[in-house]
């Protein structure tokens, strides 16, 4: 399944994110609120449990998302954002990392550092801005797929119609919340029209 979301605000944060005149604090602040708009929408059928918790008026159970069956995976370093966002919502879910970066040349992905919790049994919300290719996102469910978590939900920002199709071919168990679907890639498979580097415009990193 994939989700595109369609409020207007979504479109106007886009566009913040298109603006090159978008600095990076801005740029980060904006891919939050993005994240929370997409774990509001990830989480809407989410089961609830019953929770006992110490009120004004003694204990009494209430109703809650079991936050600790849920893990964020981010993928250093356009993630790191939606990691941060989507723990602040939910702020007793664990962390996990992969460190992954695309060959310039080949455009496929390298992971060369994983630092994932015990998934087992897990429901992982696997977050990262951009799906280009899509090979970064299957790499990272690949891996995660290994740890055995009972599902994988996947938060982006903007995707490619190609990579999309990718990855939701190759994981059609994964269900993928997307705030924009743009038009394609470019020759070095950039998304276009994108908002170019996300990793680069989150860190002030670009030449
Ligand atoms: C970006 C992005 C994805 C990947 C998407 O990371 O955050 O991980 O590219 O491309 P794909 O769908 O073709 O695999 P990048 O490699 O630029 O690293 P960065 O986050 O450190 O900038
Ligand atoms: N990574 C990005 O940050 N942007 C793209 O358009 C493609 C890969």
């Amino acid at each position: 399944m994939i989700f595109e979301l369609s409020n207007p605000l979504t479109k106007t944060l886009i566009t913040h994110l298109r603006d090159k005149n978008t600095k990076a604090p801005q740029f980060r602040h904006t891919i939050s609120e993005l994240t929370k708009q997409l774990t509001y929408e990830a989480l809407k059928e989410f089961p609830l449990i019953d929770k006992e918790t110490s009120t004004w008026l003694g204990n009494k159970n209430y109703k809650t998302i079991d936050e600790e069956d849920i893990i964020v995976v981010t993928v250093l370093r356009a993630g790191m954002p939606m990691l941060d966002s989507a723990m602040e919502l939910i702020p007793n879910v664990t962390a996990g990392f992969l460190a992954m970066k695309r060959d310039e040349e080949t455009h496929k992905s390298i992971l060369y550092y994983d630092r994932l919790p015990e998934c087992k049994g897990k429901t992982i919300l696997l977050v990262d801005p951009m799906v280009a290719t899509g090979g970064s996102m299957c790499d990272a469910i690949e891996l995660i797929k290994s740890r055995m978590p009972s599902k994988i939900i996947a938060l982006n920002i903007i995707g490619s119609p190609d990579g999309l199709e990718t990855l939701h071919s190759k994981h059609q168990d994964v269900d993928i919340y997307i705030a924009q679907i743009d038009e394609g890639l470019n020759k070095d498979k950039y998304i276009i029209p994108g908002l170019g580097d996300a990793g680069d415009r989150s860190y002030n990193t670009e030449d």
